[in-house]
């Protein structure tokens, strides 16, 4: 048996290309403020035409591999997240096996796992309960999360983003699954969905989407602490874990859903709410579930008295999010690599719990131990190789005008076929990215690469 199975390394790429919050807010004519405090975002990421969701994954597992040193013959499972459709049938998976198949490994199992944001977290515990089983065959899994998150003008547009992160799985990792401490919510809703198959867009009912993404999180925190409770013989509170991760559609959601973590704590009269918050609280003790998830004086009150545990458990978590968007599948892992970029060195011995949200809906709730490891899989090896800092600074802000301009012609591209991409953007990109090439008369696809070495370009798969 694997022992300590978890991931062993991290990358994330995000697109250079951004909008700022407060710029898209005053040209969408939006009250000031609305995007930036009421949503709580700065900044957004967003794929111009020569970015896609293939060519993040192949920038980021490409970059994965190289910096971390990992022989492509020892990858034995690739699974992807994905919500971003570019093809009915074929996955994901398929274009990244160009990377392997040269190295001569074509023995990798796994596809692509979709279901709105969740489709990263079921790739994810695929990976690591295979390495758990009898069919782990020595080798890595490998996860990536890859996104492409746009919506239609409008009160959602704020909320996009864009992202991809590589995860590699594997024993002996600095990043420990909790697998026993788990808890799932899944059922049939209508809050987020892509019925329309000639459109990137989604069709999204707003408030019904921030209402099943809590009431999956009061469901899944329910069950995490009742099979804690079961198997730990004490009780489950915020107390035990030091971290609190969350999908994050938009900042103001966290904040909301970390509250509503406490509003639980409350209702299960644990430690972790004191004295002063008990009273209170008392006033909303007697609302219905249905009651208590509209109660805007609930909502208000639990912000307040969450606020100094929000800032010490989530708020670390939060600048990968804020700076770039939902990222979809990536979202979840965009703001775990935010909490190794800015706390690795304090991480080891911690507990991290993550909360995975996906419309239509699924959702799990797990737990993480992390741990001192040896290079090149340490916590500080992974956040010198993932250089935030550095891919942040370089970024490029476009106008909300030159956003809008992108979107339309991005909104032409989706299922085109038969053209060659406008190469005039393709200094914005770093050596080692990959980029749309041309989609030919057949749909087929080709990407390339800036060369590492000299920026020039390459020919690529
Ligand atoms: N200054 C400060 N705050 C402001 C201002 C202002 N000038 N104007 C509005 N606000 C606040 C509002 O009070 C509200 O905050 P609150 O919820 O704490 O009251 C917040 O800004 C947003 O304003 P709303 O009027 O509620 O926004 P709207 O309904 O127009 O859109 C929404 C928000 C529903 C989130 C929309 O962006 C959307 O549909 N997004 C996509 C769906 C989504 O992300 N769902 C989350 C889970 S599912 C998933 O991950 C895809």
């Amino acid at each position: 048996m694997a022992k300590n199975v978890g991931i062993l390394a991290v990358d994330i790429y995000f697109p250079p290309t951004c909008v700022q919050q407060e710029a898209l807010e005053a040209f969408d004519g939006a009250s000031k403020g609305k995007y930036t405090i009421g949503l709580g975002q700065d900044c957004m990421a967003f794929c111009t035409e020569l970015e896609d969701v293939i060519s993040m994954s192949l920038t980021v597992v490409t970059s994965l591999l190289e910096k971390y040193k990992i022989d492509p013959t020892k990858i034995g499972r690739l699974e992807v997240g994905s919500e971003t459709v570019i093809d009915k049938s074929k996955s994901i998976k398929t274009f990244l096996m160009q990377i392997f198949e040269k190295h001569g490994n074509t023995d990798i199992e796994g596809v692509d796992s979709t279901n709105a944001c969740y489709g990263g977290t079921a790739a994810l515990l695929n990976c690591v309960n295979w390495v758990e089983s009898n069919s782990w065959d020595g080798r890595y899994g490998l996860v990536v999360c890859t996104d492409s998150a746009v919506y239609a003008e409008g009160p959602a547009r704020p909320t996009g983003g864009a992202a991809a992160v590589a995860m590699l799985i594997g024993p002996e990792a600095p990043i420990v699954f909790e697998s026993k401490f788990r808890g799932s919510h899944m059922a049939h809703a209508y809050d987020f969905y892509k019925p329309d198959l000639a459109s990137e867009y989604p069709v999204v009912d707003g408030k019904l989407s921030q209402t099943c993404y809590l009431m999956a999180l009061d469901s899944c925190y329910k069950t995490l602490c009742n099979k804690y409770e079961k198997l730990e013989g004490k009780q489950f509170s915020l107390d035990e874990a030091d971290f609190f991760v969350f999908h994050s559609p938009y900042n103001k959601l966290v904040q909301k859903s970390f509250a509503r973590l406490l509003y639980n704590e409350f209702m299960r009269n644990t430690s972790s709410v004191d004295e002063a918050a008990k009273e209170m609280f008392k006033q909303f003790a007697s609302l219905s579930i249905d009651e208590s998830y509209q109660s805007r004086d609930l909502e208000k009150v639990s912000q307040q008295l969450a606020k100094p545990l929000y800032d010490s458990k989530v708020k670390p978590t939060t600048l990968i999010s804020k700076q770039g968007g939902n990222m979809y599948t990536a979202s979840l892992y965009a703001a775990f690599v935010s909490l190794i970029h800015g706390k690795h060195s304090e991480l080891p011995g911690k507990r991290v719990v993550m909360f995975s949200y996906g419309s239509g809906l699924t959702a799990t709730m797990f737990s993480l131990k992390l741990r001192e490891n040896a290079a090149p899989f340490g916590l500080s090896d992974i956040a010198t190789a993932m250089d935030v800092a550095g891919k942040l600074k370089n970024r490029h802000e476009f106008s909300p005008e030159k956003f809008v301009e992108t979107m339309k012609l991005m909104e032409h591209r989706y299922g085109a076929k038969d053209f060659v991409t406008n190469k005039e953007q393709i200094g914005l990109l770093s050596p080692g990215t990959y980029y749309l090439v041309e989609v030919d008369s057949k749909y087929r696809r080709f990407y390339s690469a800036i060369s590492p070495e000299n920026g020039s370009v390459e020919n690529g798969h």
